[in-house]
């Protein structure tokens, strides 16, 4: 199995990391656009490999492609990060253009390969990155839910003093402020949430996992790699192990939950041939009024994108 990150910035080499260091590839190519920078980060994490013991060769390119040929699963995490101040949406023009052109040179060199997006704002970059690529729609999808989940579920195991392993959820809509958790069905050891802790807490968490982004680019100055990095992995794994994984991931959407021609997060089975399944939960009906919020603000940002006729 061969695995292509592209964009070996902060996210992109730890997403090579996790790969490498789980042994989820034979062969994990990083690719980027600055001379060199993807061989020095390529080559620091094949030098981790006697250390943490796996056989996994990581190797570098300066946007030569054909060194990705073959590719099973991409990863595209090219583009600008969001700096203070910045919207997710303030990123689209930019990362709009990188993307249109990393995922041509990257069909033309594997093209049955399957796309895994994460550059922001995702569920946009998802949609440039299929009118690209011109293959299925469930080979092309993103990365945001797992990310968002792991926050909402890192800030109940801490509130509740339990471990992460055991809170589940699922969480819908755009990578945004207009995200959806979903507390209805969110368990603690297979417990309801709600059970488990009073109202205005579990409140108070929804609000700080839908500005999570925020606030470790506040931080930071710039933002998250560790988490987002491990969820991309975590798709691939799920894509190369044929898992078939429960995951929340931006997925095309033709009439699910009555949403059409839109990449918005939704729970879905990952495989071996990509999105296997899209899950359609029994939303009531004030998760539906959140969900056609969230769907608004992602059709706002591709209109913009839709505008710019890359
Ligand atoms: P970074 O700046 O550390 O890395 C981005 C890399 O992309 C840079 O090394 C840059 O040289 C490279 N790049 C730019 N244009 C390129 C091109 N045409 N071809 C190949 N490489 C190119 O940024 P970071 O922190 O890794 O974030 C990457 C993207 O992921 C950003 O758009 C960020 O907003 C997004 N992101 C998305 C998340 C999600 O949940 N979907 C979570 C975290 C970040
Ligand atoms: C995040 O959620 C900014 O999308 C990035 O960390």
């Amino acid at each position: 199995m061969k695995v292509t990150v592209v964009g070996a910035g902060n996210v992109g080499a730890t997403c090579a990391n996790v790969l490498a260091t789980r042994e989820v590839a034979n062969e994990v190519v990083l690719l980027d656009i600055k001379d060199g920078f993807a061989e020095g980060k390529a080559l620091d994490i094949w030098e981790t490999a006697p250390i943490n013991l796996y056989d996994t060769r990581t190797v570098g390119s300066t946007n030569d492609y054909s060194k990705t040929a073959g590719s099973d699963v991409v990863v595209i995490t090219s583009g600008l990060p969001r700096k203070p101040g910045m919207s997710r949406d303030d990123l689209i023009a930019t990362n709009a253009g990188i993307v249109k052109t990393v995922t041509e040179n990257v069909m033309k060199h594997s093209p049955d390969a399957i796309l895994v997006i994460v550059s922001n704002p995702l569920d946009v970059m998802t949609y440039c990155a299929y009118l690209n690529a011109n293959i299925d729609s469930k080979r092309v999808f993103g990365m945001a839910g797992i990310l968002d989940t792991a926050r909402y579920r890192a800030f109940l195991a801490e509130e509740l003093n339990v471990s992460p392993k055991d809170i589940q959820a699922v969480l819908m809509g755009g990578h945004g402020d207009t995200m959806v958790p979903l507390p209805r069905y969110t368990t603690v050891g297979g417990i309801p949430v709600n059970e488990m802790i009073d109202a205005d807490k579990l409140d108070a968490i929804v609000e700080r996992t839908k500005k999570g982004g925020g606030e470790i680019v506040n931080l930071l100055g710039t933002s998250a790699w560790y988490a987002p990095g491990a969820a991309a992995a975590q798709m691939v794994e799920a894509i190369v192990r044929d898992q078939r994984r429960v995951f929340p991931c931006c997925a095309w959407l033709q009439g699910e939950y009555g949403v059409n021609d839109l990449y918005l997060g939704v729970p879905v089975i990952l495989g071996k041939n990509g999105i296997e399944k899209i899950i359609e939960l029994d939303l009531n009906d004030d998760e539906k009024e959140l969900l056609r919020t969230s769907e608004a603000a992602v059709r706002d940002v591709k209109g913009v994108l839709d505008r710019l006729s890359l």
